[in-house]
């Protein structure tokens, strides 16, 4: 396949210690689409994941090998500036993890982190572009000083992606970011995901196949450290090159 690209690896090892968790990667991300990374629990989705914004590196054992590439740069080089590297690549993970403060100062912790603004008009502006744009800004309008954590299970992960929105990324990395909701709460954050594609490269780690199907337009299958194929999702469930795909997709082994 050839198609323009956001994130490329090349050869990329990942080991834990001894354990070599990422076996030669080679992966080419397209840019403002979803991609899904499925695959069997352990099987290195996770880990593949967060070599996207180098966030193994706060894992003490980990060394890496091989090369990350987002728009032409190796972010694995020594001189990367990690925090500006966070900022691009936003991370939204499995249990939304709020802060135990108001809805207001959520959205305003990065801002204040990373300096982007000082003007308390300007702030109060972005975070309700930010909440617009997960859809919350109706409901929370009159809640900005509610605590997050007294908000549904839903809108917390709502404002989990929408503080990682506020610092304007480029993409957004989602890691089984629906394992802890309901259904239909689960189909309002994909429905979400679905309209934020339109802005962002998202990348989204699942265990339930019939989600990759629904959202992703590109989907990768992991097994045992490897990438066994990538291709567009419309080819991964009809018709995948490798039968390991095939057996994985078909439910013969999960
Ligand atoms: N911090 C760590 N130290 C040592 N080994 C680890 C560490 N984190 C993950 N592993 C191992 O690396 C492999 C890949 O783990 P990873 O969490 O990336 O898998 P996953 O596909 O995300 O699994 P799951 O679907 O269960 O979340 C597993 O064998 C796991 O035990
Ligand atoms: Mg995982």
């Amino acid at each position: 396949m050839n198609y323009p690209c956001k994130i490329k690896t090349i050869n990329l090892n990942l080991f834990y210690g001894e354990f070599q968790a990422l076996k030669n990667i080679n992966i080419k991300i397209p840019p403002k689409n979803i991609t899904a990374i499925i695959g069997p629990s352990g099987c290195g989705k996770s880990t593949l994941l967060r070599c996207f914004n180098r966030m193994n590196d706060l894992i003490e054992s980990v060394r890496t090998e091989g090369k990350v590439i987002i728009d032409n740069q190796n972010i694995n080089l020594p001189e990367t500036d990690l925090i500006s590297l966070r900022r691009k690549v936003g991370m939204v993970f499995q249990r939304p993890n709020v802060f135990d403060l108001s809805v207001y100062e959520n959205l305003a912790f990065g801002v204040k982190i990373h300096r982007l603004y000082r003007s308390k008009t300007k702030i109060l502006e972005e975070i309700e572009h930010a909440l617009e744009s997960v859809g919350l800004w109706k409901e929370l309008k009159d809640k900005l000083k509610k605590n997050a954590k007294n908000l549904t299970l839903d809108q917390q992960q709502r404002l989990c992606i929408a503080r990682v929105i506020i610092l304007k990324p480029e993409i957004i990395l989602l890691d089984e970011p629906c394992s802890s909701l309901d259904p239909i709460a689960t189909l309002k954050i994909e429905e979400l995901l679905f309209q934020l594609k339109e802005k962002y490269t998202i990348v989204i780690v699942t265990h339930n196949m019939q989600q990759a199907a629904r959202i992703s337009q590109f989907c990768g299958f992991m097994l045992l450290g490897e990438l066994v194929e990538f291709d567009t999702t419309e080819k991964i469930f009809t018709y995948p090159s490798d039968t390991r795909t095939e057996n994985y997709i078909t439910g013969k082994f999960g």
